[in-house]
Formats: C-alpha cells, sequence, structure tokens
C-alpha cells in the first residue's frame, strides 16, 4: 500500500476506481516477528478478553498499523489486513483482539458483556426474520452499517475471518460516500428524508428504543450512514409508529443504491485476513454461504473434537 499516493476524491470510490493496492496490507517481516514473538509468550489464548493490550510491546506492529488508520479514516474507508503466516485458529482470533485494542477500545456487543463476537452458523434451522441476529445465520442479509444497536458512535468494524466457509460468504463492501453523492443528485428529496429521525431497537442488548436518523453528518460535513432495515422495520413496529408511504419509498430509493454494483465490491476473506472498515462510511453485507458437513465451532475444536470448523469469524465494534 502506497500511502503517499493520492486518495480518491475525499475517500469516494467506485468498482471501477478502487485502488486494490491500498486496499490489501502486509505488515513488514519486522512487523509480523514481533506480533508473534508476542502472542508465543502469552501462554493459553482461550481467555483473549483478560489480556491487556500495551502499544508499546508492539511499536514497529503499531505504528505500521496507524498507517492504515490513515486509509480508513481518510483514505478508502477500509482495508483487509494480511494474514500474518502460521497462525492456528486461537492466534488468529488473538491477531484480531490485539488489532483492536490498538485501535481503540472494542465494545460490548451484548447482554453477556462479550467484546468478540464469534460469527458463524448456528443453528441451519434459524432465521433472521425469526427474530435470530444476523451474525448467528448462514442467510445473506441486506447492505448495512453495524452501527445500528446503539446511538453512541463508534468508528471500526474489525471483521478477521478464521476459517471460510466450504461455499461463498463474500462480504459486499459499498461506499458510503458515492451512495450519498448519487443520492443528492438522483433523489434529494428522499435523502432528506433519511435526514430524518427514525426508531431503532437495541437489538440483543435491551428492549428499549431510540430514535436517529439514517444519514446524518461530521462537523466536516461528510456523510455518515446508520441503516439496517429489518432492525429498523421492526422498531418501527415496537414503537407503534408505521413508516410512511415517504419513508419507505426513501428506504427503497437507499436499498437500490447500495445494490448498485459501481458503489460495491466482493471480497470473500481468506483464512487470518482482517477486514477493518470506518463503519459509518462503509455499508456492507455478506452472501449466503454453506459450511462443509459435520463441520465443528471453534468452542467444539478447543474442548477437543475433531473435524474441519465451521465459517467462523471474530468481529469487534472499536470506539476510538
Ligand atoms: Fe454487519
Amino acid at each position: 500500500m502506497n500511502m503517499n499516493q493520492q486518495t480518491s476524491e475525499h475517500g469516494r470510490w467506485n468498482a471501477s476506481n478502487l485502488d486494490l493496492e491500498r486496499v490489501f496490507f502486509k505488515f513488514s517481516p519486522e512487523a509480523e516477528e514481533q506480533f508473534k514473538y508476542y502472542i508465543q509468550n502469552l501462554g493459553e489464548l482461550n481467555q483473549i478478553r483478560n489480556f491487556i493490550i500495551s502499544k508499546s510491546d508492539f511499536p514497529k506492529f503499531e505504528s505500521e498499523l496507524e498507517m492504515c488508520r490513515e486509509e480508513i479514516e481518510h483514505g478508502q474507508r477500509f482495508v483487509v489486513l494480511e494474514p500474518i503466516e502460521g497462525l492456528d485458529y486461537n492466534e488468529i482470533q488473538m491477531y484480531c483482539w490485539i488489532i483492536s485494542n490498538l485501535l481503540g477500545t472494542p465494545l460490548v456487543q451484548d447482554q453477556s458483556g462479550t467484546r468478540l463476537i464469534h460469527i458463524y452458523d448456528r443453528d441451519k434451522t434459524k432465521r433472521i426474520k425469526d427474530g435470530v441476529r444476523y451474525h448467528q445465520t448462514h442467510e445473506s442479509g441486506a447492505i448495512h452499517t453495524d452501527n445500528v444497536n446503539t446511538p453512541l458512535p463508534w468508528q471500526y468494524l474489525v471483521v478477521g475471518c478464521v476459517f471460510p466457509a466450504m461455499i461463498g460468504g463474500e462480504n459486499i463492501i459499498v461506499s458510503a460516500l458515492s451512495v450519498h453523492d448519487f443520492l443528492e443528485k438522483k433523489a434529494p428529496d428522499e435523502l432528506a428524508v433519511l435526514k430524518e429521525n427514525f426508531w431503532w431497537e437495541y437489538r440483543g442488548i435491551s428492549s428499549e428504543l431510540y430514535q436517529a436518523p439514517i444519514i446524518s453528518y461530521t462537523n466536516n460535513g461528510e456523510p455518515m450512514f446508520r441503516y439496517l432495515r429489518t432492525y429498523l422495520e421492526s422498531a418501527h413496529l415496537k414503537a407503534k409508529q408505521p413508516l410512511t408511504d415517504k419513508q419507505i419509498h426513501a428506504l427503497d430509493a437507499l436499498d437500490a443504491t447500495l445494490n448498485m454494483s459501481e458503489f460495491q465490491i466482493k471480497h470473500r476473506l481468506k483464512e487470518g485476513q482482517i477486514l477493518v472498515a470506518y463503519d459509518s462510511q462503509i455499508l456492507h453485507d455478506r452472501e449466503c454461504f454453506t459450511d462443509y458437513p459435520d463441520s465443528i465451532s471453534v468452542e467444539e475444536k478447543r474442548a477437543g473434537e475433531n473435524g474441519i470448523l465451521r465459517r467462523s469469524l471474530e468481529r469487534a465494534w472499536v470506539k476510538k
């Protein structure tokens, strides 16, 4: 990745001008060595939430990650960190946890206080429409941001691949800034509706609701998105304030734009790769997938079962 290269205009990109050289980042051999030395001296890695990460433990690794932060905040708004060779599944989890902690504070994502969530298909029969959280299924979802469960702002979505699916599970990555520009030109009335308040759930956290717009702006006038349509629709039902025709039309306009291939790229995370995105300026989705027959979870493997892993990702929501 050449950090001196000019970013696309204000971080806007589309499928034809996205600079892949800047997307994929490989740590230097020296930084990787620093990282490996650190985790090899940690002992048992199965209680990673207990590890307090200190920046001074990996100066080279940390300074290279700072270059990535620049790209995530002011460049194309996301990077894919390349695998560190030779890590096992415990160490890949640790890689995700260390990256998350060096970027900021990983937030609690559920009622049990988890800060690094395993994403895998818990039960093939469970569906999002039955109220199960999307990360616990194998279904494709809809293009969204993750910052919908709480009104508190946070910055970075970290998704690391411990093991890919047998087939599928590509990530769809969408430029929020380009989508916003398109709506501004093509659908200004609908954009105005998206800037008004909608109802949201604290799904998986509490039964309360809150209000916030889908599109708001930074002090510099950059758009920020908060969007996951199924959660929003469910919150409007709970608030007993059905969406108006005007709101539904605006959501349809947004969905149609998000699904335009020119604002997207697809990437299937490889074992050991970590996607880090500026959540409010990169929308994302995951295509459906199928696991190997009789595959097992990380927990089952750790408990001594033998078998190939299910698609297993680790996710953190990081506040700067
Ligand atoms: Fe997501």
